[in-house]
């Protein structure tokens, strides 16, 4: 399969197509998972897709210097998380700690979805050991290998084992945006074992490339939208008057307009916080929905 750009369209009518195109998606988000989605459902892969994944995921990031941040969010009812492999080794550990806590309070192992992010050449399982995981529900690749595609594939191989080892359900990749990084990716379907289940990618209302989100759908990869609320993409996601007009008639603050936003195009969403009441709010966004006419006004300009 091979990647075709499609420049010549205007950008109006793309922006439009990928919210046709990803509607499919929308209201099965309202349940607080993906679970019950055609979407996932009509995936053809060996790998062992996990009953629910849900929409809202949490990064463990530097700021959780306690353990009991972390418990903080899984008591709000954060089930969703996220670890990269630079998040420190304490951070990871805080997580591991909170886990074995959860899960000894009366919740499962099932009950959780968690990403763990590796680079090229990485073994995921000191990660995973110091996170307290027997399998990581999901494990990516942070972007093709710098070193060129032979190393990606070899990189890939190496996750592809840890599926067969049991050290994960499925796979995953991150930030192949751009039509050369794109190719690439086909090229690594072309002889990949296993197809990954989900792409974390740059995504919020100000980062928005339908072209990408349509690519992605077409090979049945569920974008996984990072910085949703722009803080670490830096971008000033919260300011519109759109925003705050369409806030204000659903009685929601901007956020979690702005995070409904991304996840009503059919996305999984990579926040972070360890505000308690930021955790209810940002996975209250699965109640509510918006118009198909609220969800052009705030489609940005790409
Ligand atoms: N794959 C990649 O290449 C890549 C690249 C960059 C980042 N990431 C991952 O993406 C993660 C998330 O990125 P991000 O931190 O930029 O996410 P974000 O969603 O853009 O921003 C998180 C910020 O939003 C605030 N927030 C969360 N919920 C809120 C709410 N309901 N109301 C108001 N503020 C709210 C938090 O502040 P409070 O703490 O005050 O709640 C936090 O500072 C990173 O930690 C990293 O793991 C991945």
């Amino acid at each position: 399969m091979m990647y075709d750009p499609t420049p010549a369209k205007p950008r109006c009518i793309m922006a439009l197509l990928a919210l046709v195109v990803v509607a499919p998606v929308l209201k099965a988000s309202r349940s607080g998972t993906f679970s019950a989605q055609p979407f996932l459902r009509s995936l053809t892969l060996t790998q062992q897709l996990p009953e629910g994944i849900p929409v809202v995921t949490f990064a463990i990031t530097k700021q959780f210097a306690a353990p009991h941040d972390i418990s903080a969010i899984i008591d709000a009812g954060g089930r969703g998380f996220s670890i990269m492999f630079h998040d420190s080794p304490e951070a990871q550990r805080n997580f591991g700690n909170a886990l074995t806590k959860a899960l000894s309070s009366g919740l499962r192992r099932e009950d959780f979805w968690v990403g763990v992010f590796v680079t090229c050449g990485m073994d995921p399982m000191p990660i995973l050991d110091r996170a307290g995981l027997e399998y990581a529900d999901v494990l990516s690749n942070h972007g093709p290998c710098k070193q060129g595609e032979e190393a990606t594939m070899a990189q890939w191989r190496e996750l592809e084992d840890q599926v067969m080892a049991g050290k994960a359900k499925a796979l995953g990749v991150s930030d192949y945006n751009g039509a050369l990084k794109m190719q690439q990716l086909d090229r690594l379907l072309e002889s990949a074992r296993l197809r990954p289940v989900v792409h974390q990618t740059l995504l919020n209302l100000r980062a928005f490339d339908s072209a990408e989100l349509a690519f992605f759908r077409e090979r049945n990869i569920l974008p996984w939208a990072w910085s949703p609320l722009g803080e670490t993409a830096n971008a000033d996601v919260l300011s519109s008057p759109a925003l705050s007009k369409i806030a204000s008639d659903h009685g929601k603050s901007s956020a979690q307009i702005a995070l409904r936003w991304v996840a009503q195009l059919g996305a999984l969403l990579c926040t972070s916080t360890s505000n308690p009441e930021h955790v209810r709010a940002d996975l209250a966004i699965t109640k509510f929905e918006l118009s198909e006419d609220e969800m052009k006004a705030l489609a940005p300009v790409e």
